[in-house]
């Protein structure tokens, strides 16, 4: 039976789980995989993506992974499609749609996210391959009073509107990320403003495209002092004040957020997932959750070093970091749980 975009986004929002994003473009994998002097071979990102996918328990934490176009189409070191093995362990497989970003033309600092034209066959394509959900980033950088623009928000916002509405088209979930980056040196007061007029933009124009909002969900940035800010805002305020620009701006018909990490330690991101789901109930009308690709998998790198001899060592690593990430979705993750990291 076919499932409904409403049903497939709250089983990706399910009770203590959430995403995975491993659907880093080539480029990205490239240099993650050059930190720990590992060349990305198709062989080694073959190996390193069946590292995640086969690690056990991880069905019990992860709802669904996003796939880049590469690994959809790959198989695991066991023969089998990584979307099969994906869904033997209950995990929804996903796919990145876009295409990465240019330059945007007529602005010096700004970028546009690029992918619509054949978008449609894509997808089609994509659901025969098995995805019941899409992602599609747009990149937002706060430089200046010049940047962002609005024109940079609304070209981005058209396009993040087109894309969802061609994801629901063919019954695919679209996850819309407008991602405000943390690049920079500006205030948590700059990054909630940018922020809000981020996310009244987005839903302007999701309603004006008529995307069915209890059929996606959103991705966004919490609201949060830039990486090279002097006074970094604590984990209280930032789960505060995020809370309350999502209430300004997120109809509460979406059914869920999963976060991006964009640059938090691990530890930060989790515990910050934790202090919102420690606020007020009636302040949360959506569930809240992850969907990390850095903050699910540095440390799991570093363990794994490349060496075959390391990959069940590895496996524990990431298992250990889901876990966690499963707590702070219900309020109960603690600084003290990071001391049971395997060593
Ligand atoms: P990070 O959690 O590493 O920011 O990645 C999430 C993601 O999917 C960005 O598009």
């Amino acid at each position: 039976m076919t499932q409904s975009l409403n049903q497939i986004a709250k089983a990706l929002v399910a009770p203590g789980k959430g995403i995975l994003a491993a659907d880093e473009s080539t480029g990205t994998i490239t240099k993650r995989l050059k930190s720990i002097n590992v060349e990305s071979t198709e062989t080694n990102r073959q190996a390193y993506r069946n590292l995640l996918f086969t690690a056990p328990h991880m069905g019990e934490y992860i709802s669904g992974v996003i796939l880049y176009d590469e690994t959809i189409r790959q198989n695991g070191l066991n023969g089998k499609a990584f979307t099969e093995i994906l869904k033997s362990q209950g995990v929804i497989p996903g796919i990145k749609v876009d295409k990465g970003t240019i330059a945007l033309p007529g602005s010096a600092d700004e970028k546009i996210t690029e992918g619509l034209d054949g978008l449609h066959t894509r997808l089609e394509e994509y659901k025969k391959l098995g995805a019941q959900f899409a992602k599609w980033r747009a990149v937002i950088t706060i430089k200046g009073n010049e940047s962002p623009s609005d024109y940079c928000l609304k070209t981005n916002a058209h396009a993040l509107a087109r894309y969802a509405a061609l994801c629901q088209d063919v019954g695919i979930v679209p996850i819309v990320e407008p991602e405000v980056l943390m690049d920079g040196d500006h205030s948590i007061d700059v990054c909630e403003s940018v922020t809000l007029r981020t996310l009244h933009i987005v839903f302007n124009e999701l309603y004006n495209q008529r995307v069915q909002l209890d059929g996606m969900l959103l991705k966004p940035n919490m609201v949060i002092s830039a990486l090279n800010c002097k006074k970094q805002a604590p984990t209280k305020e930032i789960a505060e004040r995020s809370l309350a620009c999502y209430n300004r701006t997120v109809p509460s018909a979406v059914p869920g957020l999963v976060f991006l990490s964009g640059g938090q330690s691990e530890n930060q991101a989790t515990a910050n997932l934790n202090e919102m789901n420690l606020l007020p109930a009636a302040l949360r009308p959506w569930e809240l959750s992850f969907s990390y690709g850095r903050a699910l998998q540095q440390s799991t790198l570093a363990a794994w070093q490349g060496k075959e001899s390391q990959v069940k060592f590895a496996q524990e690593v990431f298992a250990h970091r889901c876990r966690l990430n499963s707590a702070a979705r219900y309020g109960k993750y603690h600084p003290d749980l990071e001391k049971e990291m395997p060593k």
